[in-house]
């Protein structure tokens, strides 16, 4: 005989308001698909009286969140505070040692405590999901935990900030600085008034760390993840990058290297313009797996906003109403092991490199000079504007090198007298498809 599955949700922001909407609209076709009703047994946020343009007052409602987890009436605990540390984990923690489910869209938490939160519900044989978590609507927990599970997965490459994606397409588009689209952003209600999280990268890291312990079978690793965020990018860079037929993306990259050794790296990339990360505007967030056997797959949704978040918590609801249970990082927690990471300037890749020099007689040989001390062989170059005396740009595209080859012959180059500022460098990814 089907009863109701009784759910509690802690924090009731875009995702949870979004949340109760969906169980409202939806009651009957969500019955149908988890093969019992979906019931609100307690909500719980901050403050009570706020308008969240929604009929709350049928729900019961509890002060403190992490009465949740020792409330008899709830099955599943749906936390939605949000946060690594703090309320949000304490909650999490204690329902999964009461033996309640856990749905949570919190990456943060996940990234830093994972590990730990994962081996905590299967000893209490619970299930712990979070499909909210990395890029919103786009179900690419199931696609790499279920769907890829024949494969061995070589690399995931994904856009995983709406935000950042938004930014770059947006200067690229209207020529625009870096500044005056963020503000816009904010306006909009698509950066918070507090961007850091977003443009530093720190937000799409969490989500990198994430994906890349489920596609290799490793326990979440966020504090060794090198992160570089968008600020620095400019129209020039863009512009130059248009000219030889890329875009600019920040792309979280996590790959499988020789002698079983992995990568994982959060930064802003030269993509081709016509693949299929380099075709993902606005808001949107894509993912790019690459499996042994069924070649590279993409996803490309929404990564944010009530309606797609929300989707995806119910996702991991109705499994939980199902029966359905999957190990968290897709493989018992006791298998997960310690990462082994490359050093990062042992990996190969092709560069774009913007000097600012003096225009003068010589200033191209002593740059080339340097790349070639360091074994750095130059692929295209471009030199547009002729300023005598005056600041113009060299932009060279390099052929494969080591990072740690192109790091020190910056350092050198940015000692010529006739270099005006830092060089700017951005790695190259050629995706085929
Ligand atoms: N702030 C994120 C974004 C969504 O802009 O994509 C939540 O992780």
């Amino acid at each position: 005989m089907s009863h109701a599955l009784r759910i509690g949700i802690a924090g009731l922001g875009t995702v949870g308001t979004g949340l109760i909407q969906i169980i409202q609209d939806h009651g009957a076709l969500l019955k149908g698909r988890a093969g019992q009703s979906i019931e609100i047994s307690a909500i719980s946020a901050r403050s009570k009286n706020k308008d969240r343009g929604i009929d709350l007052s049928s729900y019961h409602w509890v002060d403190d969140a992490i009465e949740m987890a020792d409330n008899s009436d709830i099955d599943v605990v749906v936390e939605l505070i949000g946060g690594s540390d703090g309320p949000a984990l304490a909650l999490t923690k204690r329902a999964l040692q009461n033996k309640k489910h856990v749905v949570t869209a919190n990456k943060a938490m996940m990234a830093h405590h994972g590990y730990e939160l994962a081996q905590l519900a299967e000893e209490n044989g619970v299930s712990l999901n979070y499909e909210a978590s990395i890029a919103g609507g786009i179900p690419i927990v199931k696609a790499i935990r279920e769907g890829f599970a024949a494969n061995s997965i070589k690399g995931v490459y994904g856009i995983l900030n709406g935000t950042c994606n938004y930014i770059l397409t947006e200067m690229r588009e209207t020529g625009r600085p870096f500044d005056d689209v963020l503000k816009e952003a904010q306006e909009k209600g698509y950066a918070e008034a507090d961007p850091s999280f977003d443009v530093d990268g720190v937000d799409a890291a969490h989500k990198l760390c994430l994906l890349s312990a489920l596609a290799f079978g490793r326990k979440p690793d966020f504090d060794t993840l090198e992160i570089t965020g968008i600020r620095h990018i400019n129209t020039t860079d863009i512009g130059f990058a248009s000219e030889f037929g890329y875009k600019i993306k920040l792309l979280g990259i996590a790959k499988r290297e020789e002698n079983n050794m992995y990568s994982q790296r959060l930064e802003p990339c030269l993509v081709p313009e016509n693949c299929v990360l380099g075709s993902v505007e606005g808001v949107f967030n894509a993912v790019d797996v690459e499996g042994d056997y069924v070649g590279s797959g993409h996803l490309i949704g929404r990564g944010a906003g009530a309606g797609p978040t929300a989707s995806a918590v119910l996702s991991d609801i109705i499994d939980i109403a199902r029966g359905y249970s999957c190990p968290t990082f897709g493989c018992p927690a006791g298998d997960l092991t310690d990462p082994s990471w490359i050093d990062a300037g042992e990996l190969e890749k092709r560069f774009y490199i913007r000097c600012d020099v003096v225009d003068q007689p010589g200033v191209l040989a002593d740059v080339s000079k340097i790349l070639q001390n360091h074994d750095i062989s130059i692929e295209a170059f471009l030199q547009r504007g002729r300023d005598p005396g005056q600041s113009v740009p060299l932009v060279m595209i390099t052929h494969e090198t080591r990072q740690k080859n192109i790091t020190q012959a910056l350092g050198d180059i940015e000692k010529l007298n006739s270099v005006l500022e830092k060089p700017c460098i951005i790695p190259i990814e050629d995706f085929q498809s």
